[in-house]
């Protein structure tokens, strides 16, 4: 056998010793499954509800681009549901509100009815607030998220949960909308 043909073999059976091993050994690669839509998750459960609202938190609502440390654009929330109550009696306070969960829900869809003093968007003397509205199309949350975040929120704050899912409530609504 000639040098040629020796080098011609040899190659031939690397090739298919590569195939084979390709073939049998490397572990297909399969796709994951593409992300459930969030409202498809429909909490029942106080748990369920406040995993949702961190999920949004973190993700659909985009709050932790503002509100962390490393931002500093925006108070921290660790405390935001033990101190709502306090806020109803400042003195820049001008919205609806009566009680803790009803202050977050308006700080959620209306930020400016308490601007948190220091944080107002430039040049409006703490009048207007930097945070988009979560209904607004940019964030876009429906109620049920919205009520899911604000449980959320007060499980951090160690504030017991007062947001209610009685008669099936929430679930109407995710499926509602
Ligand atoms: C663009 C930045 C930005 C985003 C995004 C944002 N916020 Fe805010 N948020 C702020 C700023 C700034 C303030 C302080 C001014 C004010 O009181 O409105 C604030 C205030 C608040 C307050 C009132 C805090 C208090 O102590 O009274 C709550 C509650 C809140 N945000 C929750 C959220 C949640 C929940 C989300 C996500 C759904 C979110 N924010 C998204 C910037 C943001």
């Amino acid at each position: 056998m000639n040098n040629f043909l020796k080098v011609a073999l040899f190659s031939l059976f690397i090739i298919g010793v590569y195939t084979v091993y390709s073939v049998m050994i490397i572990p297909p690669i399969t796709p994951e499954e593409p992300p459930k839509e969030e409202a498809a998750a429909m909490p029942v459960t106080v748990d369920e509800l406040v995993a949702l609202g961190e999920q949004v938190y973190n993700g659909k609502g985009a709050c932790a681009l503002c509100h962390s440390p490393v931002a500093g654009r925006a108070p921290l929330l660790e405390k935001a549901a033990a101190v709502a109550e306090a806020r109803l009696r400042e003195k820049g306070y001008n919205g609806k509100a009566t009680d803790a969960e009803e202050y977050l829900y308006e700080s959620l869809v209306a930020p400016s009815a308490f601007v948190v003093p220091g944080f107002g968007a430039s040049g409006t003397n703490d009048t207007i607030s930097p945070m988009p509205g979560v209904k607004d199309p940019a964030i876009g949350l429906s109620e049920t998220e919205i009520k899911a975040v604000i449980a959320y929120l007060q499980q951090i704050a160690g504030v017991e949960v007062t947001v209610k899912l009685d008669g099936g409530n929430a679930i109407q609504e995710a499926s509602g909308r």
